[in-house]
């Protein structure tokens, strides 16, 4: 019995202990041997020995289903421990992809005049001369044609140099009163620290009954935006020239790195050029043969106000698709 009752205790894992209940309550096991004695047990004492031997059967029974249940329970353990996931460690994050600095910036300027109920149209990447130039009071050989340097197809077209034509087109296709704005790429012969061939634009155009608009509404809402772009900045309306404004001006603010102070990125001048702008020249109006109106018209440079607003040095690091560069945006 204590030989017995050891094999079970000793088991331990339960293959070894299964080895042990065959070799004990299995069909030629210990206890089915010790039955089998019982024919050659004489008559009077047969009762008292199967009496002591189902005794026997059912302690040994009890110490088994206990060793059993142990061994289950360490096996569970072990197993729940093998298994264990750790949810305090570091997991890496899921690689997300965010807006470009540009388009995120373009998006700011957007809201800001979709918000003032400005409608957003789009014209052509490849122009004609007519959109591009000739409409917005630029004939051929007009000195001021310089200004742009144009890529040309074989075939007279070319890509637009400024999102102005979309002036032009949205002009010819509705009737005024226009209050739009015009997001989208442009192209030009350029490529240097602040330049780059492809760029992107925001246009504006307001166009209403004659009077109804003046260069102060102009100059509110500019001042306005500016302040909405880049926060408590001085801005500067400067006396400039473009052919399809008349008067014209560019618009400065105070150097938001040095805040005016002088210093390399406003070349010690205390002011940075951020967009042009202007009263639009009735020649443009005869072009698109509209009368007794009068209007305003902007655009500026969308990846100019990013390198401010992100202190990006060189603009052509923006479309080199540097994930180094890019990954500081998200
Ligand atoms: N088209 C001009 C440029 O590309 C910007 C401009 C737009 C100026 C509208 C005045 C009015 O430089």
């Amino acid at each position: 019995m204590k030989a017995l009752e050891e094999k079970i205790l000793r088991a331990d894992t339960l293959e070894a202990l299964e080895a042990v209940r065959v070799e004990i309550f299995g069909k030629k096991g210990y206890i089915a041997s010790e039955f089998a004695k019982m024919k050659e047990i004489p008559g009077p004492e047969k009762k008292a020995f199967a009496e002591g031997l189902n005794r026997l059967k059912a302690q040994l029974q009890r110490i088994y289903d206990e060793k059993r249940e142990a061994l289950k329970a360490e096996a569970l353990e072990a197993k729940m421990r093998a298994e264990a996931i750790d949810v305090t460690l570091y997991g890496g994050r899921p690689n997300k992809g965010a807006l470009h600095p540009v388009m995120e910036t373009m998006d700011k300027i957007i809201d800001y005049f979709v918000a003032l109920n400005f409608s957003v149209e789009s014209g052509e990447m490849v122009e004609d001369d007519f959109h591009n130039f000739e409409a917005l009071n630029l004939p051929k050989y007009h000195p001021a044609r310089d200004m742009q340097d144009t890529f040309y197809f074989k075939d007279g077209m070319l890509l637009r140099t400024h999102t102005s034509p979309v002036q032009i087109r949205t002009m010819k296709s509705q009737k005024p009163p226009i209050r739009m704005i015009a997001p989208g790429a442009v192209f030009r012969r350029d490529y240097d620290l602040t330049h780059t061939p492809m760029f992107h634009q925001v246009e504006g155009l307001v166009v209403d009954e004659k009077g109804k608009v003046s260069f102060a509404n102009l100059k509110a809402i500019l001042t306005d935006f500016l302040h909405y772009m880049f926060g408590d900045v001085d801005v500067r309306f400067r006396p400039s020239f473009f052919p399809f404004t008349e008067p014209s001006a560019e618009v400065d603010i105070s150097c938001i790195f040095c805040g005016g102070e002088g210093c390399r990125v406003c070349s010690h001048t205390g002011w940075i050029e951020i967009l042009g702008c202007g009263i639009v020249d009735p020649n443009v109006f005869k072009a698109v043969e509209y009368e007794d109106v009068s209007g305003y018209a902007f655009g500026l440079g969308v990846e100019r106000i990013a390198m401010l607003m992100h202190r990006i040095p060189d603009l052509r690091s923006l479309f080199e698709g540097d994930l180094r560069l890019l990954e500081q945006f998200r």
